[in-house]
This record gives structure tokens, C-alpha cells and sequence, in this order.
């Protein structure tokens, strides 16, 4: 089994523990070391995965663990260079959470440096796991409905901090931190989304609010010409409106149009896709039949409560280190993502387009 080591113990490090935890069933991997400063935040992990040995306050020390063969950071944003630069320096597989680091300078640092060491590397981009965005990439490349022509892409979810919903962190609100709001720290799933269905982009105009005061935006709107020609439009949002969490899809082809709903749970009830061809009725898809269809020939049993995409992107992560196999998405996927928001950052402080080739 691969022996795996966490840095950081919140929120979202316990979807990872689930994960590791289905992982160990499967005899794939086992959650071995977790760090955090926090110890509450190390036992509530400890207790998911149920196979943690190795407890540290400081991250560096699990990096350096020989019973650490792949480390996993997740901790607040700030934090994820120094911590992948020294992964690189002891050469052990990484899977870093996104954001790569709160701003672009670091981010292009940090992916010249995972290359330069050479080590295996996936970015924490779960979203395309989800059976409804295979699909709609699996419409795209085939061409079953044509030239893609354009798309609608609409993130909004709940203000993920402290002093919004009770219980989250503060680190969000604040742009020391987490470098950006809703379009960064959330919404550059969807810009990996566009990327990975449409290609590299070419140029970016972008507009940005600050509804709630923070010194991150929580309003952004995009307009996206990727190289392909494909053009698109990125609305995101963080608000008060809480238990949502919601991306909608809107794809338009020559002979058809897709209409997909998505949550960031495994069989969440928001999920939906509706598909219309050129003549005829539109169908609607049942999200719970291609979710058992797509698990069923991954070989994972659809009965099985997986609940976490964070299943399937370890999973495919562990499984390209067995092969030895480049793993996806990776740090260069990760590289076009950030290219996107940091145009659309430019765009909307200097009120013009901004070319990918001018960053
Ligand atoms: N892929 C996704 O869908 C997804 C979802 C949520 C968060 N994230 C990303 O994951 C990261 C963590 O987010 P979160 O919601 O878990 O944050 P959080 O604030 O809930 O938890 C962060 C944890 O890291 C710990 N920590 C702080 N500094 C540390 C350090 N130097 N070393 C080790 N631990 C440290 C904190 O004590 C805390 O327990 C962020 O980069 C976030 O953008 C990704």
C-alpha cells in the first residue's frame, strides 16, 4: 500500500481522510502521518482515516518522514509554496489542493519547480471527476453534436468564511491569505473546467465586485476566447446563500445545446443534464444512472457510499504512481487555470482585455 502523509487538518482535509479512508479498503493507500498546529484539527482527520501514526505540529517534519512515500497539502493557501517547494527538494510524489498559491508569481514558481524535480504530481481539481463533466467532455471531444460554439458557466455558493457561516476559518475574506475570492479560491475549478473541455485561452476581459467589504472580490464576471475559438462567459459568486454550492453548465455545439447542474458531493440532488440534439424532444439524463454506468466501468461498485470526489481523484492519482503514468489533472493543467483567473484579475483592475500571451 502507498503510505500517505496530509499537511493541514480543516474542512476540507477530512473529505481527503474519507477518501484515504475507501482507499485503505481497496488496499490502494493509507493515510500514515497528518500535520497540522492544530491538534483538534489532527484528531478529527486521525479519526476518519483510522490509520494515522505519525502526528506533527509542523509539516516539514512529515515531508521528511521516511514512512511518507506521497504527501498531500492542504493547508490555507499562504502556506502551499514553502511546503511543495520542499516536497520537490526531498522528491516525494505531491497532490496539492488548489489554489497553487495566492498569486501568480508563486504559482509559476511553484510549477517550474515540480518540473525541475521531476516528481509526480496531481492538483486537487476533483470537479473532474464528476460523471456529468465526463460526459460533457466526452460531447466535446467526440463532436457528437458538432463544433462546440460557445458556453455559459455560472459558480455561486456560500461566502466561505467565519463571518458568514459559522464554523469556516477566516482566511477567505482576506487577500494576504487566499490572494483572491470567489473567481480564485472557488472558481478556478471552473476555469480548469473551461481549459480542460475547450483548450488553452487566448484572451480575457473581466469584471470584479466587493459586495461584502472583504479585500477579495465576491462578484466576478468573465468573458473567455480560448486559442480554439470556443468564446464563453464565467459568473461567480459568493454570498449568504447557505447549504448551496452549485455550477451550472450551459454548452452550445452546431447541432446541439447541454444543460448541466453539478454540486461537490457525490450523488447530490442538485445534480441534473439535459441534452438537445438538432430535432426532437430534449432529454433529460438521470445523473444517478450515469453515475452508476461511469463507476460500474471504472471498475468501482455503484452501490458503494463513496460520497467525496476526493475518492476517485486519489484514486486516479495512486493509480498513475503504480503505472507510472503522468497524472491528471496536473500541475501544467493547473498552470492554464491560473493563467485565466490572473488575466481576468488584470482585466478587471486596468478595465481592458488582457491577452494570455502578454501575463
Ligand atoms: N478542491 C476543493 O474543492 C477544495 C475545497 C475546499 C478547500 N480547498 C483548498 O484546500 C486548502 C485548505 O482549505 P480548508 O477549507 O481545509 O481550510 P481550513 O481553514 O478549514 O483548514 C486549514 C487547516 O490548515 C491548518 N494549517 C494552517 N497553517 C498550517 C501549516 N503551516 N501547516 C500545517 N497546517 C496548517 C489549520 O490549522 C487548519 O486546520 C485551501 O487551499 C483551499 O483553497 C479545496
Amino acid at each position: 500500500m502507498l503510505r500517505y502523509g496530509m499537511i493541514g487538518c480543516g474542512q476540507i482535509a477530512q473529505a481527503h481522510a474519507a477518501a484515504f479512508r475507501f482507499l485503505t479498503d481497496d488496499g490502494v493507500a493509507e493515510l500514515v502521518a497528518v500535520a497540522d498546529p492544530d491538534p483538534e484539527g489532527i484528531e478529527r482527520v486521525a479519526q476518519i482515516a483510522g490509520t494515522v501514526r505519525h502526528r506533527f505540529a509542523d509539516g516539514h517534519e512529515l515531508i521528511a518522514n521516511p514512512d511518507v512515500d506521497v504527501v498531500v497539502v492542504v493547508t490555507p493557501t499562504r502556506f502551499h509554496r514553502d511546503l511543495i517547494l520542499a516536497v520537490c527538494d526531498a522528491g516525494k510524489p505531491l497532490f496539492a489542493e488548489k489554489p497553487l498559491a495566492p498569486n501568480y508569481a508563486a504559482v509559476v514558481e511553484v510549477v517550474d519547480a515540480v518540473s525541475a524535480a521531476g516528481i509526480p504530481a496531481q492538483v486537487g481539481f476533483q470537479s473532474r471527476f464528476h460523471p456529468i463533466m465526463r460526459h460533457l467532455h466526452e460531447a466535446v471531444a467526440d463532436r457528437r453534436y458538432g463544433e462546440p460554439m460557445g458556453y455559459m458557466i455560472r459558480d455561486d455558493q456560500f461566502w466561505p468564511t467565519g463571518a458568514v457561516v459559522d464554523g469556516h476559518t477566516t482566511w477567505r475574506s482576506q487577500a494576504s491569505e487566499a490572494g483572491g475570492g470567489a473567481l480564485l479560491e472557488h472558481s478556478i475549478h471552473s476555469c480548469d473546467i473551461a481549459c480542460w473541455l475547450f483548450g488553452p485561452v487566448r484572451r480575457v476581459h473581466a469584471v470584479t465586485r466587493s459586495v461584502f467589504g472583504y479585500d477579495v472580490e465576491d462578484t466576478a464576471a468573465l468573458t473567455i476566447e480560448h486559442e480554439s475559438g470556443v468564446v464563453g462567459t464565467l459568473l461567480t459568486i459568493f454570498n449568504g446563500v447557505q447549504d448551496r454550492e452549485e455550477r451550472r453548465t450551459e454548452l452550445f455545439f452546431e447541432t446541439g445545446a447541454v444543460e448541466a447542474t453539478t454540486d461537490f458531493i457525490i450523488g447530490a440532488p442538485e445534480d441534473g443534464l439535459l441534452v438537445k440534439g438538432a430535432t426532437g424532444p430534449a432529454t433529460r439524463i438521470d445523473p444517478e444512472e450515469l453515475r452508476r454506468s461511469t463507476f460500474a466501468a471504472d471498475g468501482i461498485d455503484p452501490d458503494r457510499e463513496l460520497f467525496v470526489y476526493q475518492y476517485l481523484a486519489h484514486r486516479a492519482f495512486a493509480s498513475s504512481l503504480v503505472a507510472g503514468t503522468v497524472p491528471s489533472p496536473n500541475c501544467s493543467d493547473a498552470l492554464e487555470a491560473h493563467r485565466l483567473v490572473e488575466a481576468a484579475y488584470r482585466s478587471a483592475a486596468l478595465g481592458t482585455p488582457i491577452a494570455i500571451a502578454d501575463l
